[in-house]
């Protein structure tokens, strides 16, 4: 009785600590934006909606999608993708080349081209709508699957920042349960190395951000968070930025 009372006030102590830890990187997160605003709003006039919804309508969704990636939606992922601008200083950096891992319909880079920033992204064709929108968005992009253990395809140069925004390359296959299953961190050594050393300048940065998992806790297990943090990654909240210098632990300030 008496270890078990010893263990739930540890139990509670570590959360309230971690809960705090994550409200206060939170709320530096919204000072940060707040002391720099960008507004969503003009930059949303920049782009004719109904061309999109026109594309959409050209590539509805396969009957099996989720609702939630509905890309057409220009106000909502233009908001979400101003965060991660300001999040990573681009309103406010001189001109950088981006490369953007998974670029999906292609809203970040749009807005790295608006601050001045040249950008390229990789992802597969799967999603015919992707081709649709990167195209109408003017965003450059490589048709190459992330593929555990390969190393990525020669993309002609190196970067100043490689993104990756609500990552899921990692995710390999379904087992039966329906779990999916993932790199190991022996992949992310891999990947991580492979990006250090053939795709980022000498003062570039590697910004990976990943949704919780499906039953809601923090893609960083306490494996995949040594890992990461034994190969010199910065972890806020649910991002992980690394350096291309293996021995620096960056922070999340201007790149140059
Ligand atoms: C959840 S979406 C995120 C898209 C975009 N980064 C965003 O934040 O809106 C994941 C993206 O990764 C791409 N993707 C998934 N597996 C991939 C792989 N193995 N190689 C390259 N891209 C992949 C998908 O096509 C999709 O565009």
């Amino acid at each position: 009785m008496h270890s078990r009372h010893r263990f739930s006030v540890r139990l509670a102590r570590k959360f309230r600590k971690l809960f705090s830890r994550d409200a206060a990187q939170s709320l530096w997160e919204h000072v940060c934006r707040w002391t720099h605003p960008v507004s969503a709003r003009r930059i949303l006039a920049t782009i004719d909606r109904a061309e999109l919804e026109k594309l959409r309508r050209h590539y509805p969704y396969r009957p099996n999608a989720r609702r939630i990636n509905a890309y057409e939606d220009a106000a909502y992922w233009l908001g979400v993708n101003v965060k991660h601008i300001q999040d990573l200083w681009l309103d406010r950096a001189p001109p950088l080349h981006i490369l953007d891992l998974g670029c999906g319909a292609g809203y970040f880079l749009y807005l790295c081209r608006l601050f001045g920033h040249e950008g390229l992204g990789i992802d597969t064709d799967e999603d015919p709508f992707f081709e649709g929108t990167t195209q109408f968005l003017g965003v450059r992009r490589v048709i190459s699957r992330i593929q555990p253990q390969t190393p990525l395809p020669d993309l002609g140069g190196k970067f100043n920042l490689v993104t990756g925004h609500r990552v899921c390359f990692h995710r390999t296959a379904r087992d039966e349960n329906g779990e999916w299953l993932e790199w190991t961190p022996a992949d992310w050594e891999f990947f991580i190395n492979d990006i250090r050393t053939r795709f980022l300048k000498r003062n570039g940065r590697l910004l990976l951000e990943f949704n919780p998992r499906q039953n809601g806790s923090s893609f960083f297990t306490p494996e995949l968070r040594d890992s990461f943090l034994s190969q010199g990654a910065r972890i806020f909240r649910r991002k992980a930025l690394f350096a291309a210098n293996p021995n620096e632990r960056p922070r999340f300030r201007q790149i140059r």
